[in-house]
């Protein structure tokens, strides 16, 4: 009942043409593998400055496009700060909120991030939430404690009602980046665990409908195992989304996943 849903991560990588072609070069090779419209979401996460010609080049795909980030405030003197309003009117249809790097570089913590998952779906942008923990939490047993206070202080904190069309990135920031992925059976009982609480505080046809992607050294030789998870419901990808080879066989691996 959940469509998988695969998302690019571009961080900070990608000059403008190198953006167009990327996208390009996706889309041609989604439309290979049959499509994807009604058996998968497959979205293009663009450094701000790309993302227009991105969301040009991906047109007519049906593929989405995401931001990395948006402002929680709607209009005004924030230097420097984009809104959800002018994501949406670039062409994007999510943005990814709460990334580890944004939590851990730049100090962004849950109370500022609820805010901007409630300006992004007031925006009418669909945000990619990313949970997760550091390693020493994990070596000390308390990746399901901190994964249960982000998910009060950044999801339900911006949501008191269940928020119609949140999804859920889970993230263990020492699997990121490094090579490193947690195993599928690691991922699943968190995903399991992240789907459960939602039930709690959302109901649980919310919950069963609600995707939680899995992201940290996703690669074509491990998405398929990853996503044949009950709760793995596609993947958040960083560095093979950079690559449309690697990022179009993660899509195919979504589409026979399950
Ligand atoms: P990675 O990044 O796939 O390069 O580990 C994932 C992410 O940061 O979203």
């Amino acid at each position: 009942m959940r469509l998988p849903l695969v998302a690019g991560n571009w961080k900070m990588n990608k000059r403008i043409a190198e953006g167009r072609a990327l996208a390009r070069a996706v889309a041609e090779g989604v439309a290979r593998l049959g499509g994807a419209r009604g058996r998968a979401e497959v979205v293009l996460g663009p450094p701000y400055l790309a993302l227009p010609a991105v969301a040009e080049a991906a047109a007519g795909s049906g593929l989405g496009v995401a931001g990395q980030d948006c402002s929680p405030e709607k209009d005004g003197a924030f230097t420097g700060e984009v809104s959800a309003a002018m994501l949406k009117d670039a062409g994007a249809t999510h943005v990814i909120l709460g990334h580890s790097e944004r939590r851990e570089l730049l100090g962004e913590a849950d109370a500022l991030v609820a805010r901007k998952a409630s300006a992004a779906l007031a925006g009418g942008l669909l945000p990619i939430l990313c949970l997760g923990e550091a390693l020493p939490l994990r070596q000390a047993g308390k990746t399901l404690d901190h994964v249960g206070r982000q998910i009060r202080e950044s999801i339900l904190a911006a949501f008191p009602s269940p928020p119609e069309g949140l999804i859920v990135a889970y993230e263990p920031i020492w699997a990121i980046g490094t090579g490193v992925t947690a195993t599928p059976a690691q991922a699943q009982e968190v995903h399991a665990f992240i789907r459960s609480r939602l039930g709690e505080i959302y109901g649980v046809d919310w919950a069963a409908k609600t995707r939680i992607l899995y992201g940290g050294s996703v690669k074509p030789d491990n998405a398929a195992e990853l996503f044949a998870q009950p709760d793995i419901d596609g993947g958040l990808i960083g560095g093979a989304s950079l690559k449309s080879e690697d990022f179009l066989a993660i899509v195919g691996a979504a589409l026979t996943a399950r």
